[in-house]
């Protein structure tokens, strides 16, 4: 439900310009692990390009061929070589392993079901080398902010488009309990073009006692789960659930 969010990859990057400790973290880990990565979900390239930089070989692989496109665009322009590939994480078979394999910024939340979520899981650990880790983060559902949602559309942020000028951000978003899905319509406007874009974007909750059981469901071992990227353990009010893995 969130492909057409994915197709306007170059106003993705300008709305969510990346860089950051997301991109230290992942790039730090992959050094430490040393060897080939994989990321699922990579879009546009934000951390998997600098983890290429640093000398790793990389895939890539993400459903959407417009966040590629732009990924493929800005490697080049680098010089950076990231082979990409058009794929679904929730069943991939790329016949070959990894040592360090991650899923980033909420990707892994638009698998909504439970049996998907196991299903990626189960790929992943097809694709871990002897002694590979898998990190995924994903947000740390607060029920509070969750039922706050109340479909009433209000401007959430603004950027700057060098071709169009000003753009605002308007989202309105409803909270599907029993999906445990969050679903969210994005609307793009500059002054002379109110709602050029228009698009729906639902992202699950994995709420903090099932995000074991699914990892362990799929094959791997929970090892560790932070809460934020400074490395703090994951508490009740910490912002992020980032999990690092094993093969069980
Ligand atoms: C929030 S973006 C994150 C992109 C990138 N990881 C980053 O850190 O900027 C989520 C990405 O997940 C991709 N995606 C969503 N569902 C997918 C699926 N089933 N298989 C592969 N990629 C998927 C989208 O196309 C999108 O590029």
């Amino acid at each position: 439900m969130s492909e057409a969010f994915y197709s306007h990859a170059r106003l993705y990057d300008l709305m969510f310009p990346g860089g950051g400790p997301a991109v230290d973290f992942y790039r730090a880990d992959a050094n430490r692990q040393g060897g080939r990565v994989l990321e699922l979900g990579c879009g546009t390239g934000h951390k998997l390009i600098p983890i290429a930089s640093d000398g790793h070989p990389c895939v890539g692989l993400d459903f959407s061929s417009d966040m590629l496109a732009e990924a493929q665009r800005k490697a080049n322009e680098r010089g950076t070589a990231v082979e990409w590939m058009q794929g679904d994480m929730r069943a991939f078979d790329l016949g070959r392993t990894f040592d360090f394999v991650f899923i980033t910024a909420n990707s892994l939340l638009h698998l909504h079901e439970a049996e998907d979520l196991v299903n990626c899981f189960r790929s992943v650990r097809r694709h871990l080398a002897p002694g590979a880790r898998f990190v995924f983060d994903v947000f740390n559902p607060s029920v509070r902010l969750l039922a706050e949602a109340d479909g009433v559309r209000r401007t959430r942020e603004s950027f700057m488009d060098p071709d169009r000028g000003d753009v605002s951000v308007d989202v309105a978003e409803i909270y599907d309990a029993p999906a445990q899905v969050t679903r969210g319509t994005w609307y793009l406007s500059t002054n002379s073009e109110p709602d050029f874009v228009v698009a729906p974007l639902e992202i699950r909750s994995i709420f903090p006692q099932e995000l074991p059981l699914l990892v362990s469901l799929g094959g791997l071992r929970l090892v560790e789960r932070f809460g934020d990227w400074s490395g703090r353990p994951f508490a009740v009010d910490t912002p992020l659930q980032l999990c690092i893995c094993e093969s069980a």
